[in-house]
C-alpha cells in the first residue's frame, strides 16, 4: 500500500469519526428477508448455484509439505483430497475411485509414494490423477486408461494458500480477489507458515456466525473486556470490493499503541506488512466465506463452512511469520488461547440467533451503515445465483451502486469536501 493509500485511509478514519450520520447519499439497507437464514429454499439455492461458482480456501501448502503428501477435503460438501504432485503444485480431485466409487484416501492427511491406491481393488493413481496400474487389466475388456483417471477440480495457489472452484468457467484467482490480492502480497503468503489448524461446530446457518465478525458495531457489547480498548470503532472505516469482498480497518487508540511493550527479539516479522496493519484493526471478508484480521506477525483466517442450513464448521488456520528451527514462539500460543476467548465472544449467540430466525418474531434484518460490508456480501450472493432465480421474498435488493465500490468511494470526496469547507471557514 502506497503513502497516498495510507493517507487516504487515516483521512477516512477521521471522517468516520467526526461524521453525524451515514455520508451523504448512502443508501439506506431495506431488510434483509428472514428466509435468507431460516428457509430450505434459499439453503438450496445457495448450495446449487452459489457455492458451485465461486473460489474456496481448501487448505495450505503446509498441511501436504512433501510430494505425494494428500488430505482429505470434504468442506464444501463434496469428497474431494488434494495431494502435492512431482512439481510442488497442489492439485485437487474427487475422492472418488474411477472403478466403483470407492475412497481413494480416508484419513485426514497422509503420505504416498509412488501413487494414491483405491483400498478396494488397488487402482492406483499418480499425483497428477491419472491411473497407472490395476490388477488384472485383461478381464476389462477396452478399458483406456487415459479416460479413468481422477475426476479434476480446478485448483489455484496464492502463496501457500490452496484455493479450488467447483466452476470451470470461474475467472482466475487474482482477478477473483481483486484489490484483495495485491494487498495480500504484503502478507508474504509464499513463506509464512501454516501455525495452528483447527474446527469448531456451531448450531447456525453459516452467515450467522460469519456476519458477527463482519462489523464492529457489536464490539462495546460483547467484548468489553477484550476487543473493546484495542479498537475504536467510531474511526471505523469500511471499503467494499467488487465480487462481495471488503476490508474493515479500524484504528488503535494511540494511547493503547503508546503503552504497547516493543515486540521481543524472538518472534519473527512479516518484514514486508505495512504500517496499517501494524497500528490498525486491519481484517478482510472474502466471498464466500473468509474473515481475517492481518497483522505482522501471527494472524486468524476464519472460515465458515455450511454444514447443514442451521449448522456451520468453523474453522481457522493460524498463519505466522516464519520462525526457523524449533517450536514456534510461546507468545503465540498465548495469542492464540486469547483469541478462542473472544470468538467465543463472537459465536456465543449463535444458536439462540438460529431459535429467533426460526421463529415467527423474526421478520427480516434491518442493517445499519456500520453492518454495509453484511449487505454487500449479500447483494453479491444474489448477484452469484442470478437475480432472476432469487424469488422476491427471498432477495435482498441491489442498492449499493457503482459509487460506493472501490476504486470509487464517494466517501472520500466527501471527507475531502468537508475539510476545504473548513479550510475556507
Ligand atoms: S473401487 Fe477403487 S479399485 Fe475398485
Ligand atoms: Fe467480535
Amino acid at each position: 500500500m502506497d503513502a497516498q493509500e495510507i493517507a487516504e485511509l487515516r483521512e477516512l478514519m477521521d471522517y468516520e469519526g467526526r461524521r453525524k450520520g451515514p455520508p451523504e447519499g448512502y443508501p439506506k439497507f431495506p431488510d434483509m428477508p428472514a428466509g435468507r437464514y431460516n428457509s430450505e429454499e434459499f439453503y438450496k439455492l445457495e448450495k446449487e448455484e452459489y457455492w458451485t461458482k465461486v473460489w474456496m480456501m481448501a487448505g495450505h501448502m503446509d498441511e501436504i509439505p512433501e510430494v505425494g503428501s494428500y488430505k482429505l477435503w470434504e468442506m464444501s460438501g463434496e469428497p474431494m483430497l488434494i495431494v502435492r504432485g512431482k512439481d510442488n503444485v497442489a492439485r485437487a480431485f474427487y475422492n472418488t475411485c474411477s472403478h466403483r466409487g470407492a475412497p481413494v484416501i480416508q484419513e485426514a492427511y497422509g503420505q504416498a509414494k509412488g501413487g494414491l491406491a483405491c483400498k478396494y481393488h488397488g487402482w492406483t493413481y499418480d499425483f497428477e490423477g491419472n491411473l497407472i496400474n490395476l490388477r488384472d487389466k485383461r478381464d476389462f475388456v477396452d478399458l483406456d486408461m487415459d479416460c479413468r483417471g481422477l475426476f479434476p477440480v480446478r485448483t489455484e495457489q496464492f502463496g501457500k494458500l490452496i484455493f479450488i472452484t467447483l466452476d470451470d468457467d470461474a475467472i482466475p484467482l487474482r482477478e477473483f480477489l481483486g484489490p484483495v490480492a495485491s494487498q495480500w502480497d504484503d502478507f508474504d503468503f509464499a513463506n509464512t507458515r501454516l501455525v495452528h489448524h483447527y474446527t469448531w461446530n456451531l448450531e447456525c446457518n453459516w452467515k450467522i456466525a460469519m456476519e458477527a465478525n463482519m462489523e464492529v458495531y457489536h464490539v462495546k457489547s460483547i467484548h468489553p473486556d477484550t476487543v473493546d480498548a484495542g479498537l475504536d470503532y467510531r474511526k471505523n472505516v469500511n471499503t467494499l470490493y467488487p465480487h462481495g469482498h471488503s476490508r474493515m480497518v479500524a484504528p488503535t487508540p494511540e494511547a493503547v499503541l503508546a503503552a504497547m511493550p516493543p515486540k521481543p527479539d524472538h518472534i519473527p516479522e512479516i518484514e514486508s506488512v505495512g504500517e496499517l496493519p501494524r497500528t490498525t484493526t486491519y481484517s478482510f471478508h472474502v466471498d464466500p466465506n473468509l474473515v481475517s484480521p492481518m497483522g505482522q506477525t501471527l494472524f486468524p483466517m476464519l472460515f465458515f463452512w455450511p454444514d447443514g442450513l442451521r449448522k456451520t464448521k468453523y474453522e481457522l488456520y493460524w498463519i505466522g511469520a516464519d520462525w526457523g528451527d524449533g517450536e514456534m514462539p510461546q507468545e503465540w500460543k498465548d495469542q492464540i488461547d486469547y483469541f478462542n476467548v473472544v470468538i467465543t465472544e463472537d459465536t456465543q449467540f449463535g444458536d439462540w440467533i438460529q431459535k429467533s430466525a426460526d421463529s415467527i418474531a423474526f421478520k427480516g434484518v434491518p442493517l445499519c451503515y456500520q453492518e454495509s460490508r453484511i449487505y454487500h456480501t449479500h447483494e453479491n450472493i444474489d448477484r452469484v445465483i442470478g437475480l432472476n432465480k432469487v424469488p422476491d421474498h427471498l432477495a435482498v435488493k441491489q442498492v449499493l451502486g457503482e459509487d460506493w465500490i472501490y476504486p470509487n468511494d464517494s466517501k472520500l470526496r466527501l471527507a475531502e469536501s468537508e475539510k476545504m469547507k473548513q479550510a475556507a471557514e
